[in-house]
């Protein structure tokens, strides 16, 4: 495979070194494009030796101002990283102001881009609007991911691991042809235009699912409820508050082969949402809520004139596991339930202790990272669509 990398400025240029290396160790050919703001944090001497190859920078230098096409022709795959705002917005809107840009518009190679900028940067509508207009036209986004940035900040913006950036563009595409459809995250049910109620979800291990199922080539469809998660590589994100819009944005998005219920879906919504605040009335004492049930996302999937070929659900248990979720996979008509004990702190945490129930037997998985128990249990499917 050949790549053509862009690397713009930001300081986690450096990164981009160490993603060379893993490339060509991975036997892919690597020639690169250096910005000028991209040349501020790396050398193009570094990048020339890493790479093996002279690093094009110049668009009226006379190699290449006869050269950009050919350069945009060369590659199997375009990877932009870092991906600077400044670099996003150019792309986005087309502009050819130097090699990278006039380059980035006259290929007709994939193009795979890894931000990595100020959270403030990154969540600045002009930077989310320019992400999707881009995610739109079929642009896949390697990361950012959240954490400990240059500055004394932290957020979504930081670069991904070079090794992940890799992995995002090579290995196996078993599910390639599949529709993956993911829920995640908890459900916002309104009391009043103010109030809601909520849990404890922060769609970490449904949004690592989606990603997950990417990596293996499905095209993924993630509808989630409020979570601070980043949209993950290369997955459609639909945003929901409630079930019943929950309900509905998955309807609306089949047919698809799988279906992965991670979200904590709220049992119950309050059955008469205010219009207007609710007041304290002097004397009246507290409200009393009256609930009504909400639509069970999963089991009307289950059951769907359209059914996904493998239909996944999730059970949080904090006793009996096993033998609530085998009859939990009956109760609701899916194929497999992963179980998790919910009774440490699964919940927004890390790691992830599951059992997985399917119709002949269960697996105990080893206490894992979120992100693992989605490798694995994207593996399984991948397996189950192979067979
Ligand atoms: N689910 C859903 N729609 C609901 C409720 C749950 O799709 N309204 C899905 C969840 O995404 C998950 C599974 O159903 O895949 C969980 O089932 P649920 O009956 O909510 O069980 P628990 O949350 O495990 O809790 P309990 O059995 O205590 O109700």
């Amino acid at each position: 495979m050949r790549i053509l990398l862009i690397v713009s400025g930001s300081v986690a240029a450096f990164k981009a070194l160490v993603f060379v290396r893993a490339a060509r160790a991975a036997g892919r050919e690597v020639r690169a494009i250096l910005t000028a703001g991209g040349a501020r944090f790396v050398t193009r001497e570094a990048l020339a030796a890493i790479t093996g190859q002279p690093v094009h920078e110049d668009l009226w230098a006379a190699e290449e101002s006869i050269g950009h096409i050919r350069l945009a022709r060369w590659p199997d795959q375009v990877v932009v990283a870092p991906a600077s705002a400044n670099m996003l917005a150019r792309m986005a809107h087309g502009l050819t102001t130097d090699l990278a840009s006039t380059v980035l518009l006259a290929t007709r190679a994939p193009v795979l881009v890894a931000p990595a900028m100020n959270p403030a940067m990154w969540e600045h509508p002009a930077t989310q609007a320019n992400a999707a207009l881009l995610r739109a036209r079929g642009v896949v986004f390697a990361g950012p991911v959240s954490g400990a940035m240059a500055e004394p900040e932290s957020g979504p913006g930081r670069f991904i691991e070079p090794a992940d950036l890799l992995a995002a563009i090579s290995g196996p595409k078993p599910l390639a042809g599949r529709h993956a459809l993911v829920t995640s995250g908890p459900t916002h049910e309104p009391i009043d235009p103010v109030r809601y109620i909520a849990n404890r979800s922060s769609g970490k291990q449904g949004h690592a699912i989606a990603a997950a199922l990417a990596a293996l080539g499905a095209r993924v469809t993630l509808v989630s409820g409020p979570v601070h998660q980043p949209d993950p590589v290369g997955v459609t994100v639909t945003r929901v508050e409630t079930a019943r819009d929950m309900l509905a944005a998955c309807e609306a998005a089949l047919p698809a082969d799988i279906l992965v219920a991670a979200a904590a879906v709220a049992d119950w919504r309050s059955a008469a949402e205010a219009g207007q605040k609710m007041k304290k009335e002097p004397g009246a004492g507290a409200p009393i809520l009256t609930m009504a049930l909400n639509p069970d996302i999963l089991a009307t999937l289950s059951r769907h004139a359209i059914r996904p070929r493998l239909v996944v659900g999730f059970a949080a248990e904090t006793e009996h596991v096993v033998e609530h979720a085998t009859a939990k996979r009956l109760r609701k008509g899916c194929d497999w339930i992963v179980a998790n004990d919910v009774s440490g702190d699964v919940m927004g945490g890390a790691e992830n202790t599951v059992h997985l129930v399917t119709a002949t037997g269960v697996e105990d998985w080893p206490r894992l990272p979120k992100e693992e128990v989605a490798r694995r249990l994207a593996a399984r499917i991948a397996e189950e669509f192979s067979a």
